[in-house]
């Protein structure tokens, strides 16, 4: 395959330049442009040198996945760059690695962010991909408060009487319970997009 570099690419975005992001965007990458995008300036160095030493064309920044402005920018900045095709969001972080509150504002309301930034920037035909977990499937949330978190907007879950007393309890419940959302972001944003 011959790549013409004056030619506007697909671009890919990844939000969250991590081992399940980078693994991701190294399969679908050939002949599209990479835009990652992380909090670590670190993370972001080594992964685009090892992406260009490989060959892709691939562009940074710095994000903050908690922070609404942030990943607007972001979304912004990917489709400057061409039509994006693809964005993948592996922000996050486990129950091991941080307290409940913390998952909540990454898991679910970054992921929130996300899928509501790129929901208006991706081009006809393009396709996203949050990775949530097997976890999600392990507390089932009753049918009226995902019916509330449907409706409610995404700068405001936090504030939700569920997530204040029962996703706060500790970081495995808030865990299962955010990659659960990540479920209803995603069908929400399908269905209204
Ligand atoms: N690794 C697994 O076995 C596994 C299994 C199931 C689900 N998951 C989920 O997949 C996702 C990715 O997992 P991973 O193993 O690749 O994690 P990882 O820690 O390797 O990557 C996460 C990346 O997100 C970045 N990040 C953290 N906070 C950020 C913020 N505020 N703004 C922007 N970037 C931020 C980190 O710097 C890191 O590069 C997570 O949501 C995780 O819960 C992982």
């Amino acid at each position: 395959m011959i790549f013409d570099r004056n030619e506007k690419k697909e671009v890919i975005a990844l939000l969250g330049a991590g081992s399940m992001g980078t693994a991701i965007v190294r399969r679908i990458a050939a002949g599209r442009k990479i835009l990652l995008g992380d909090i670590s300036e670190k993370n972001l160095e080594k992964v685009s040198h090892d992406f260009q030493y490989c060959g892709y064309d691939v562009e940074t920044m710095i994000v903050n996945a908690l922070e609404k402005d942030s990943v607007e920018a972001f979304a912004q900045k990917a489709a400057v760059l061409g039509n994006v095709m693809y964005f993948i969001d592996t922000a996050g972080a486990s129950p091991h690695q941080t307290n409940s509150e913390h998952i909540l504002k990454l898991d679910m309301v970054g992921t929130g962010y996300a899928v509501d930034a790129f929901g208006k920037v991706m081009a006809k035909g393009s396709a996203g991909l949050i990775i949530s977990s097997q976890t999600g499937y392990m507390y089932p949330i009753p049918y009226e408060t995902e019916q509330e978190i449907l409706t409610t907007p995404t700068e405001k879950l936090m504030e939700l009487p569920f997530i204040k007393e029962v996703a706060m309890q500790n970081s495995g419940l808030a865990y299962m319970i955010a990659k659960r959302i990540n479920h209803l972001q995603v069908m929400k944003a399908a269905a209204t997009t």
